[in-house]
């Protein structure tokens, strides 16, 4: 405690290791002089340690790529948790209100959005306006109306005869609402330069 023993002199209460300690270097600038004492060890070491630690941080996170920084592992939490609640929807039979609520769900919809591009684009191209398989993003339907159960019914079983598997057999069923949810977000957008409408157009009011 401070002032424990004011009579002390300094030099003790470092322990008074002779020698190498305490010496006075040979210059003084306007009376002031100084002692050429090395840094305690435990501050060495913690200054080594931090610097080695921090260069295998840096390599790590920053270079190396295997690192997942704090903001990508709270979005991959964040994703988790929205997956989870979307799968309470599954409770509820597939219809317009159980997949209109996971199509209002923009977090949601954004995963959707990389797992369409995945599975989804190399047909239907990267913005859903058709390559190999129809646009999805006009009003015309090979396959009903364009509602959300028959959109989710395509994709779901497929038209294996025309090259669009049928996701149900390989996607979790939450993933197959999701996706289907996806492409009704993308009704209607007409995306320029998508592929001429393919089946029927269907009036919208
Ligand atoms: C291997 C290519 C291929 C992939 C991959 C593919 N599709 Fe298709 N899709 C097609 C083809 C071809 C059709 C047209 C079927 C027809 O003519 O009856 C189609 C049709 C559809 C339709 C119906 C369109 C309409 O006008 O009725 C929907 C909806 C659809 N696909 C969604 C998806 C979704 C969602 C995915 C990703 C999970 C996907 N497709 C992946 C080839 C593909």
């Amino acid at each position: 405690m401070e002032g424990a023993s004011p009579s002390q002199p300094a030099a003790a209460e470092h322990g008074s290791a002779a020698g190498e300690r305490d010496q006075l270097l040979d210059h003084e600038y306007d009376g002031i002089r100084e002692y050429d004492n090395p840094l305690p060890r435990w501050w060495v070491w913690m200054f080594a340690g931090s610097f080695w630690f921090a260069v295998g941080y840096y390599f790590h996170y920053h270079v190396s790529g295997n690192g997942t920084s704090v903001a990508a592992a709270y979005e991959a939490d964040v994703a988790e948790a929205r997956e989870q609640a979307a799968k309470s929807s599954l409770a509820q039979p597939v219809n317009e209100e159980s997949l209109g609520k996971l199509m209002a769900d923009a977090g949601l919809m954004k995963d959707a959005q990389a797992a369409f591009a995945l599975r989804c684009a190399p047909c239907h191209g990267d913005k859903a306006q058709g390559l190999i398989g129809p646009n999805l993003t006009d009003n015309a339907w090979i396959h009903g109306q364009g509602t959300l159960t028959d959109i989710y019914n395509v994709v779901d079983q497929g038209v294996l005869a025309k090259g669009m598997p049928a996701w149900g057999k390989q996607l979790s069923p939450i993933e197959v609402r999701k996706l289907a949810a996806y492409v009704g977000t993308q009704r209607g957008k007409a995306v320029p330069g998508g592929k001429a409408p393919e089946g029927a157009v269907v009036e919208h009011d």
